[in-house]
């Protein structure tokens, strides 16, 4: 399937605003479900944080997915759209008070736990209500990924996850306490991940840990590895699907599951990155000496990947026929940072075009903000737009 987009229908909504591709959200949905149902001991559970758009949490929760949450306020808005709570699973370096109560007392299937005082917490806490939570500790592999610095978080430098060299102690502490449940073990390397090495880096991590387990004698039922597969920002026309079939397939290669256990996934990005684009008008053109610019009413307030993450999204011009020119497309905000993209071939921009950024479902209008006073931007399914 090619993104197609229904420009005429797009034009009477005020901009700028982020449309959803509902059919190709379906279509990966399908990709996944294909994979995961070849093995009937592997769960994926969306990840929230990408995307909590009701638009597109409904799809997800029909195609059975659970769901990964790292916030109280993700858990609302999961149970909202209808997940149910045993498929959500919460982790987190700082869960507040308030938000490990909420899990406990929604039932969540299980918290991923981060550090021993969190243990400790979750503990008092489940013995203050009187019940027993499902647990699983989340460890750093100490795997490097092949991405982004700010989204890589599976290095001992970084702040996530319990460090190996406590993995026993905690396992330790954790069967010691009457109110949790010790279910597993939980990674997660970083994002935006296509190098499949990186992964099979985490397999082979597994792998020696649960040697180790073994060892010792400790059963452990749940392996989650958390997400990370990446997507095609440069070709997202050509290439909608990531490569799930490689994915699923290095874990089922490489990963050396014991009998009886379970293998969890938590995928972001890789499902609705793809879906999802931010529609922006030409405010208007400017031409300095060395440059032309496109201003337009979006701004890193809409979309702030480029800004934070230097990540480039393929931006069109959806209502140009017009000769192609070279173009910087800036935003308003009153920062240079707030620039999209520099020097792009685009076809001629004017005044009141209409422009898209591709491949931006996931990580964009769940991390817009009201910086300069702005509204935050509204998200509308395909399905909603064509029927107006
Ligand atoms: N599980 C855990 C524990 C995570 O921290 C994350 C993402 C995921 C799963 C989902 O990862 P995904 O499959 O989406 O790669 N804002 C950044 C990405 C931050 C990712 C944070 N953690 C961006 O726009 O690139």
């Amino acid at each position: 399937m090619t993104q197609t987009f229904p420009i005429e229908a797009l034009k009477k909504k005020a901009t700028p605003y982020y449309y959803y591709n509902i059919e190709l959200l379906r279509q990966t949905l399908d990709a996944v479900k294909a994979e995961v149902s070849k093995h009937d001991n592997y769960f994926v559970h969306y990840a929230i944080k990408a995307n909590a758009n009701p638009v597109v949490l409904k799809p997800i929760m029909k195609a059975g997915l659970g769901i990964d949450c790292v916030s109280g306020g993700e858990i609302t808005a999961s149970l909202k759209a209808g997940f149910p709570a045993d498929k959500i699973v919460f982790a987190g370096v700082g869960k507040a008070d308030w938000e490990i109560e909420m899990g406990i007392d929604n039932n969540i299937f299980c918290f991923n736990v981060e550090s021993i005082p969190e243990l400790e917490v979750i503990n008092e806490i489940a013995q203050r209500k009187g019940k027993v939570v499902n647990i699983c500790l989340r460890i750093n592999p100490n795997v490097g990924a092949h991405t982004h610095a700010n989204i890589t978080t599976g290095l001992s430098e970084n702040k996530f996850g319990i460090d190996m060299a406590h993995m026993f102690d905690v396992i330790k502490m954790a069967n010691e306490m009457s109110n949790v449940s010790f279910q597993g073990l939980h990674f997660h390397i970083g994002s935006q991940i296509l190098e499949m090495d990186d992964f099979i880096a985490l397999c082979h991590r597994v792998n020696e840990l649960q040697d180790k387990l073994d060892a010792q004698g400790i059963k452990v039922k749940i392996i989650n590895v958390g997400g990370g597969l990446g997507v095609d920002y440069d070709d997202p026309i050509g290439n909608p699907l990531p490569p799930l079939k490689e994915y699923f397939d290095v874990y089922n290669t490489h990963l050396k599951l014991r009998a009886g256990q379970e293998l969890h996934f938590e995928l972001g990005r890789a499902i609705v990155a793809q879906c999802g684009s931010l529609i922006t008008k030409v405010l208007y053109m400017k031409d300095n000496t060395n440059k032309k610019f496109a201003i337009v009413d979006a701004g890193f307030t809409e979309l702030i990947r480029p800004a934070l993450y230097g990540a480039h999204h393929k931006i069109m011009n959806l209502t140009s026929n017009g000769p192609q020119d070279t173009y910087d497309v800036v935003g308003p905000i009153c920062e240079s940072s707030d620039t999209f993209d520099t020097d792009i071939k685009l076809n001629e921009v004017r005044r009141g075009d209409l422009i898209a950024m591709l491949s931006a479902g996931a990580y964009g209008e769940a991390m817009a903000s009201c910086y300069n006073c702005r509204k935050l931007p509204k998200g509308y399914s395909s399905e909603d737009i064509m029927a107006e």
